[in-house]
């Protein structure tokens, strides 16, 4: 997002001001923001709350006065890497699908060269009604991005659809279309991650420390790659980033399943997920209750994903969470998982924390050690091994 020009368009409905809370993120992520407003929106915001926040002017009127720098009154959206309508109202939807030019808003939608968002929010009856639909369809025949709109209580105090959606959720938005010509673009990725649950009884469970932040991560790094991202996601509450599709899953037999599925036409298979070892040979349909005696629970191996899916061409990164001798164990895990990367660490050091010190192992080669950094940074750094990974793949194709 850093350096983005994002052309924000603000129509006249009252959740105008819930941009004002995007706006703001997207100017923590180093974006340039310019607004264009319609005059109804100046009814609910005025044009000095985006000022202040944006520090650009913002742009009413087709016919005022240009420098020379502006060139005129389409160089904005010409100049924009995405252009975002919210909250765009009945009014504006149904311009917009006929192309009407009659104020900065639409002018600028129709100038701009780059891909257009539109976050529906109105009234539940007035986005219902088959005109509304009608406009949103043909907006979506011609590519224009819909994102929402919510169920929830409107401005009204009725509740329907009709809210726009929440501003991280538009930003997601905002992300995954700037990242859609990606190096990834076209490549599909699965990425597991969090810890597998495997089940004792109907309330207990074995399990792990480790709190998905590493995979999510990477699926967000994935996603402003533009890669198509299947997330495989076991027991943890981490919102996931908007463009992934997302599976839950429970113990490691369903994320074996899910991931085996996800993976028949995958590019890669990235498992950050802490993945039991060993299920319970018998899980008990009732409660375990207690006596006066030890419990002994007999465990059965699971199935090693990372070492068993296959497929032609498939590139796998695997991670290797030690607390003793982990460049011993990493060199044997890269050579029985079959993977082109693995990342190994510390995993007193990485599960649970924000950062993240790796150890990247390649096949043939020394490992390389990686200083601290952040989960995020750290995943953007495998994301690049994977596009060097895919670029190898597809010059071997090429020979
Ligand atoms: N993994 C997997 N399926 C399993 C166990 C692990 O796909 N049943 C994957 C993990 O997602 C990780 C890699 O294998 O990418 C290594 O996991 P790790 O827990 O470090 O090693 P294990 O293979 O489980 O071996 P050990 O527990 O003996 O260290």
């Amino acid at each position: 997002m850093n350096g983005k020009r994002i052309l924000l368009g603000v129509s006249g409905g009252i959740a105008a001001y819930k941009v004002i809370e995007l706006v703001r993120m997207l100017r923590q992520a180093g974006s340039r923001i310019d607004v264009v407003m319609t005059a109804a929106a100046e009814q609910f915001v005025t044009p000095l709350t985006f000022e202040t926040l944006t520090r650009q002017p913002v742009r009413r009127d087709v016919f005022q006065q240009w420098t020379e720098a502006e060139a005129g009154h389409v160089t904005l959206a010409e100049k924009a890497d995405i252009m975002v309508i919210a909250p765009a109202t009945a009014n504006t939807l149904a311009k917009l699908a006929h192309g009407l030019a009659d104020d900065m808003l639409t002018v600028s939608a129709l100038a701009c060269p780059s891909p257009v968002l539109v976050a529906p929010a109105m009234d539940h009856h007035m986005y219902l009604n088959s005109a509304t639909q009608a406009n949103l369809e043909t907006l979506r025949s011609r590519g224009i991005h819909v994102v929402g709109p919510d169920q929830g209580e409107l401005a009204s105090g009725i509740i329907g659809q009709g809210r726009l959606v929440a501003p991280d959720h538009l930003f997601g938005s905002i992300r995954s279309i700037l990242g859609q010509s990606g190096p990834l673009a076209g490549k599909h990725v699965v990425v597991s991650a969090g810890a597998t649950r495997e089940p004792l009884d109907p309330i207990r469970f074995i399990s792990n420390r480790s709190s998905g932040r590493m995979g999510y991560a990477i699926a967000q790094a994935l996603v402003d790659a533009g890669a198509r991202t299947s997330l495989i996601s076991a027991a943890t509450h981490l919102d996931p980033p908007v463009g992934a599709t997302v599976e839950q899953v429970e113990s490691a037999a369903d994320m074996h399943k899910a991931v085996t599925e996800a993976a028949t036409d995958a590019d890669a298979l990235i498992m950050s997920a802490a993945v039991g070892d060993y299920a319970a040979r018998e899980v008990s349909a009732e409660k375990v209750k207690k006596d006066d005696d030890d419990l002994t629970i007999e465990l059965t191996r699971t199935v090693d994903i990372l070492a068993t899916t296959e497929r032609p061409g498939l590139i796998k990164i695997g991670f290797a969470a030690e607390t003793a001798n982990l460049t011993e164990y990493a060199k044997a895990k890269l050579v029985s998982k079959g993977v082109q990367l693995l990342i190994a660490n510390d995993a007193r050091q990485a599960m649970g924390s924000d950062d993240n010190q790796a150890f990247f192992f390649r096949p043939g080669h020394e490992p390389e050690e990686l200083p601290l950094m952040s989960k995020h940074d750290l995943a953007r750094r495998i994301v690049d091994e994977l596009v060097r990974l895919v670029e190898i793949r597809s010059t071997g194709e090429g020979n």
